[in-house]
């Protein structure tokens, strides 16, 4: 059993501790911590969480405590987490990992030299959905992996610091990017390098100084990109899908507007929904078990298990490093109209992959292009000569 500091009680921190404290899990939050104390003391007294302070110090150096958790506005988590190294702490923060990439690798560099255990709290990669998802593509399901698409996309978030880039380090980009990023590159290989960013960012709607809607390409070393799409501007819910596609086959995942899960009501009740549903009446999917499909139950015990056991769990600091340089490269981008390069200072994946393009021999004389049932039941080959270069079709018996 871990004895758990959280520090931050808002959207975060609610869904940490409801999946913390669910379904007689062993580990306890210990102590809380958040502005104005008296939130401290209601979330307490609310999740039967012994300890409370507005004092992020004393919550991190609480004698009990093993692990604490940053659930802070990202302006934040670079303090929390140097105070935790500083502490002795083990330290689980949430995404993103910092405001941009020095400041990642800065605190990249702090747990190291620390030696504590960090875990990168991603919890999109950890949906039952996704994990299953991240094995089929393991095992080949989907052969190579060319291209990923992942869109989050919703109204716009519920405190006020998201909306001040000072305090956040970006709009939809820095809120919703970094988890599309980190599905991209699980499909496609936390060990392929990503190399250059291209990425449009705008405000569209809100008078902010951040983008509220954003698409960016990420290309890999071995030729795969992935596709990101962010918007605080969708309105109709919250829209998480991803998609996959590879030589051998697709995967096509929906984690919140169309889950199997419909509902007509007149809206007599008004009770919350899920996330962000912006009506309570009406034809509504609803989510069966939010902390599930949101993946923070698999991404605690990964994370749990990994610290008991001493391994690295799925998602460590590193990978918000590489998230955040991949993010600064899209802004670079946005700005300057063009492909950017991917500053990796850090970079400990693979060097040097090439993405040839793989022939499959048909005969001696082609290679083949493609096979195709027609609707009259013939079999259409495309084909291409090794000796000439030329495309050719042929219909064979099946
Ligand atoms: N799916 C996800 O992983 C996910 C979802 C939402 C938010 N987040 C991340 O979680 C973090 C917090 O977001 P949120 O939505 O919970 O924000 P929020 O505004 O709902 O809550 C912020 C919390 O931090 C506390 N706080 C602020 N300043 C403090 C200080 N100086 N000392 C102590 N406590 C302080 C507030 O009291 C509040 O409890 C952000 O980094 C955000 O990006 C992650």
């Amino acid at each position: 059993m871990m004895k758990i500091s959280l520090l931050g009680t808002g959207l975060i921190g609610t869904f940490y501790t409801m999946s913390l404290h669910a379904h007689r899990r062993k580990d306890v939050i210990h102590t809380v911590c958040s502005i104005p104390e008296s939130s401290a003391r209601d979330f307490a007294m609310k999740y039967d969480i012994p300890k409370y302070t507005e004092n992020m110090k004393e919550a991190i150096e609480d004698d009990e405590t093993e692990v604490v958790i940053v659930a802070l506005p990202n302006y934040l988590h670079k303090d929390a987490i140097l105070m935790a190294c500083k502490a002795k702490k083990h330290i689980l923060c949430t995404k993103p990992l910092a405001l941009n990439a020095e400041e990642a690798r800065e605190v990249l560099d702090a747990v190291e030299k620390a030696g504590v255990f960090h875990g990168y709290l991603e919890d999109l990669v950890y949906t039952p959905k996704t994990l299953k998802a991240i094995d089929m593509v393991n095992n080949g399901s989907c052969g190579r992996i060319l291209w990923t698409r992942s869109r989050e996309a919703h109204s716009g978030p519920h405190s006020a610091w998201f909306w001040d880039k000072k305090q956040s380090g970006g709009g939809a980009l820095v809120d919703m990017g970094c988890h599309c990023i980190e599905i991209g590159r699980s499909f496609i290989g936390k060990d392929i390098k990503p190399v250059e960013a291209m990425c449009w960012a705008e405000t569209q709607v809100k008078p902010i100084e951040a983008e509220d809607h954003a698409i960016a390409l990420i290309k890999y070393e071995n030729g795969a990109i992935s596709q990101v799409e962010v918007s605080w501007n969708f309105r109709g819910g919250m829209d998480l899908r991803d998609e996959v596609s590879g030589t051998e086959g697709t995967i096509r995942l929906d984690h919140w507007l169309r889950t199997g899960f419909e509902v007509f009501t007149t809206g007599s009740t008004g009770k919350y929904v899920s996330e962000k549903t912006e009506s309570d009446s009406g034809w509504l999917f609803p989510v069966g078990d939010e902390v599930h499909a949101l993946g923070y139950p698999h991404m605690f015990t990964d994370m749990l298990d990994s610290l008991e056991q001493n391994r690295q769990p799925r998602e460590t600091f590193y990978d918000g490093y590489v998230v955040n340089a991949i993010m600064d490269a899209c802004y670079k981008s946005a700005k300057s109209k063009k492909w950017e390069n991917i500053d990796l200072v850090v970079w400990r994946g693979k060097e040097g992959i090439t993405s040839n393009v793989e022939l499959i021999d048909f005969d001696d004389h082609h290679f083949l292009i493609k096979k195709e049932k027609m609707p009259d039941g013939k079999i259409k080959l495309m084909l291409k000569e090794k000796s000439t270069g030329s495309i050719v079709q042929k219909y064979v018996d099946e």
